[in-house]
């Protein structure tokens, strides 16, 4: 049997286990696929036993995505890209490093959301790891626009110029909360963590062109705080993140063993299993 793992630290709640678990199932693939906390400062060691008693790859979590970049021996086009890696494999004597991230947000967005990007206005919302590992995916999409909007407008600057050179036709801005004032977005994308600090972005209300749709790569049981904003807002089509969590694993997945799962189905039990219960 061939063996996975998710390392980070915590893992204790992670829903990783469970989406591998079903693609094996789904597709007939016989492997193990187990969550493993690394202490903070051994996430090397952590990956280095578990290659050693024979893992093939590992999905890697907060907070080593960084590490895993330096840590891996070779690393995919989007992951120097996307400067961080959340799947590594091991092939013979490399640590290749990918990023799956950005991909399974694109996905999740087209497919499971049927919301075309080619042609919108999309704001995308912080400037660390989080945005940088979705902005390749997100500008090859071609929207008209994308704009950077960060607390500290100097990430966004610094962001939208390392990306600049992939931007083609689309209008690629950056800027403070104050700058996106009178302007409206078809897509507004949370990639900030302040969800995580339950505090609301400060953000106008009025940046929702008819029909736009809100998602937050958060997820939660129930509308996170940023979904919640946008619903007090008017909004209604809203997105949290767990689709983009089961895109990114049937991408790592895919890598892995060359088959493809079907997600929709293993996107809706984690959905309902997460619903709150009343
Ligand atoms: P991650 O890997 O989750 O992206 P990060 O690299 O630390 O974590 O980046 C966190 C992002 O959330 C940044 O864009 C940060 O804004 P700053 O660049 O100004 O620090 C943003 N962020 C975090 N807490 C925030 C808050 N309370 N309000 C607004 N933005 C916040």
């Amino acid at each position: 049997m061939d063996h996975y793992a998710l390392i980070g630290h915590p893992v204790k709640h992670s829903k990783s286990p469970l989406i591998h678990a079903a693609f094996a199932r789904q597709t007939q693939q016989e492997l193990s696929y187990q969550a493993l906390l690394a202490p903070l400062d051994g996430f090397s060691d952590t990956v280095e036993i578990f290659r050693a008693g024979g893992g093939r790859g590992a999905n890697i979590t907060v907070p080593f995505k960084i590490e895993a970049c330096s840590l891996a021996s070779r690393l995919t086009g989007r992951a120097r890209l996307a400067g961080s890696v959340n799947t590594l494999t091991f092939i013979d004597g490399d640590i290749v490093g990918d990023n799956t991230d950005g991909v399974g947000l694109v996905r999740d967005l087209l497919v499971n959301l049927g919301y075309q990007l080619t042609g919108r206005n999309i704001l995308l919302l912080g400037a660390g790891g989080a945005a940088r590992g979705v902005l390749f995916p997100l500008l090859q999409t071609r929207p008209i626009s994308l704009t950077i909007a960060n607390r500290t407008v100097k990430h966004a600057h610094e962001l939208r110029a390392a990306f600049a050179p992939y931007a083609g036709q689309t209008a690629f801005t950056a800027g403070g909360f104050d700058d996106i004032v009178g302007w409206d977005f078809d897509v507004i994308i949370n990639a900030t963590s302040a969800s995580l600090d339950k505090e609301p972005l400060p953000l106008p209300a009025d940046i929702f062109a008819p029909d736009a749709l809100v998602y937050d790569m958060m997820y939660g049981s129930g509308d996170t705080p940023f979904l919640s904003w946008a619903r007090m807002a008017g909004v209604t089509r809203l997105s949290d993140g767990l689709g983009m969590l089961v895109e990114q694993a049937a991408e790592s997945f895919a890598l892995w063993r060359g088959v493809r799962p079907r997600s929709a189905s293993v996107l809706s039990r984690l959905r309902h299993k997460l619903a709150p219960k009343d």
